[in-house]
């Protein structure tokens, strides 16, 4: 299937001049939806998981349904002040700023085999503090993968070192 039939450029979203890569006609299409949860497994290969890390959005829509193909947990990353318990944070900068995200620190335990999704990597700053998190509470990160890499930003220079797998590139 070509994936990148389904999805949409938006013109000056969110801001003018920006290209947005919407990716909602992929989700709102049963037999694309299915195939591009099974196509992120395949990228994947027979390694074995023990925990999805989804961030906060847009990771959400798919890291529970590879969790559950996998047999593996889910946990969520989120923005700041929404998590209820006991937990870690890391900042990350954004193109102006920073922003902050936070994890469980009981979400992974020591050793445990950690597959980190996201719909789009594009600077690698959101996966690179996620990666963080993860190795801090002492996963061991088995893959970063991602629906679509926006290649001309670079975010798998900020990923060095960390497997890492998209469904297309643009
Ligand atoms: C978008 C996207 C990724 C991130 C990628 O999320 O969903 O999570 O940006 O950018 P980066 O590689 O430069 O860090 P955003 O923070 O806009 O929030 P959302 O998922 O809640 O829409
Ligand atoms: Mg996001």
């Amino acid at each position: 299937m070509n994936f990148k039939n389904y999805i949409r450029n938006v013109s000056d979203f969110p801001e003018k001049g920006i290209v947005f890569k919407d990716i909602t006609p992929l989700l709102q299409d049963s037999i694309a939806l299915a195939a591009a949860k099974n196509a992120l497994l395949q990228m994947l290969g027979d390694n074995t998981v023990d925990k999805v890390v989804g961030m906060e959005s847009r990771g959400f829509f798919f890291a529970p349904m590879l969790a559950i193909d996998l047999n593996a947990g889910f946990v969520p990353v989120r923005k700041p002040g929404k998590l209820p318990f006991s937990k870690i944070s890391e900042t990350y900068s954004l193109e102006y700023g920073e922003d902050v995200l936070e994890m469980h620190s009981d979400a992974i335990s020591k050793g445990d085999k950690v597959l980190i999704h996201d719909d789009v990597l594009a600077t690698g700053g959101t996966a690179s503090a996620v990666c963080k998190l993860v190795e801090r509470l002492g996963g061991e990160i088995v893959q970063c993968n991602f629906l679509l890499e926006l290649q001309f930003l670079n975010g798998a220079e900020k990923l060095a070192g960390y497997p890492i797998a998209s469904l297309m590139k643009f």
